[in-house]
């Protein structure tokens, strides 16, 4: 497929261009009007050669990507980008961060990668043809128990979440083998396809820009569903999400928080 190695290819060379901007120094500028949300010249940098990239190589084709600049499709294709996923931990030096290039076919993630250029693991899948972590294949852990499962969980800022995430924190905190926050939904969801944690729960999360992290989450085997346990649409909004190995997690953690 084309557009796959196209998408293994380009996110490399993203990834290796990110470094060499690193080094050559970046700086940081606030997104919106909350001084918590910032973005780098770096993340602009990066969605400038990947955008530049899809229209030589598919001019016909629609864009959307995290930090704007894209196209609307007239065909059956759209391209998901995120160019750096985890902007916070990169602006820290926290080698945490992903490349995420994806592409639709009539709304349906049919091909994706997501790339830590630090550790050089590119997540990759080709819809119904296989999920990979750099060359093997992987899939989703076969833990069924909330008291052997691994839980990423992210609240977010909205004042309307917090109550909801104190109580559910807490909640995990009794219940979960472990709780923490690594802070790229992107590799978070490659790692519950790579069975390295169990799920991802966030109480806001944008879903669009990362549709080749949900590719590969699904394609491992993984769920991705709101708190109704419906398999959620990719969507530019943000919702309440819940990303699990299997339905067994999925309903204990729907049934606690
Ligand atoms: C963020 C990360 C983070 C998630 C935030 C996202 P960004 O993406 O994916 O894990 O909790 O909601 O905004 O801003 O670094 O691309
Ligand atoms: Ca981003
Ligand atoms: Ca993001």
């Amino acid at each position: 497929m084309k557009e796959y190695n196209f998408i293994k290819k380009t996110i490399k060379e993203a990834g290796k261009l990110l470094l060499q901007k690193r080094e050559e120094g970046f700086f940081i500028m606030q997104k919106n009007d909350d001084p918590r949300n910032i973005i780098t010249n770096v993340d602009k940098e990066i969605n400038k050669f990947i955008i530049n990239a899809i229209k030589k190589e598919f001019p016909s084709h629609g864009i959307y990507s995290e930090e704007g600049e894209g196209i609307k499709n007239t065909n059956d294709y759209l391209w998901t980008i995120d160019p750096i996923d985890g902007t916070a931990n990169f602006s820290r030096n926290i080698p945490h961060f992903a490349v995420c290039i994806g592409v639709l076919k009539k709304e349906v993630p049919v091909a994706g990668g997501v790339y830590n250029p630090i550790t050089d693991e590119l997540f990759s899948f080709k819809k119904g043809e296989g999920v990979f972590l750099n060359n093997k294949t992987i899939c989703v852990s076969k833990i069924t128990e909330l008291s052997k499962a691994h839980i990423l969980f992210h609240a977010g800022r909205k004042e309307n979440l917090r109550e909801w995430g104190g109580e559910s924190y807490k909640t995990l905190l009794g219940n979960a083998k472990k709780t923490s926050n690594l802070a790229s939904s992107s590799l978070d969801a490659c790692f519950v396809a790579a069975g390295r944690v169990e799920a991802n729960v966030y109480g806001t999360l944008s879903t669009l820009d990362i549709s080749s992290a949900i590719g590969i989450l699904k394609e491992a085997g993984g769920i991705i569903a709101n708190e109704d346990k419906e398999d959620i649409s990719l969507s530019s909004k943000p919702q309440k999400v819940f990303m699990t190995n299997n339905k067994k997690i999925l309903n204990s953690l729907i049934e606690l928080i």
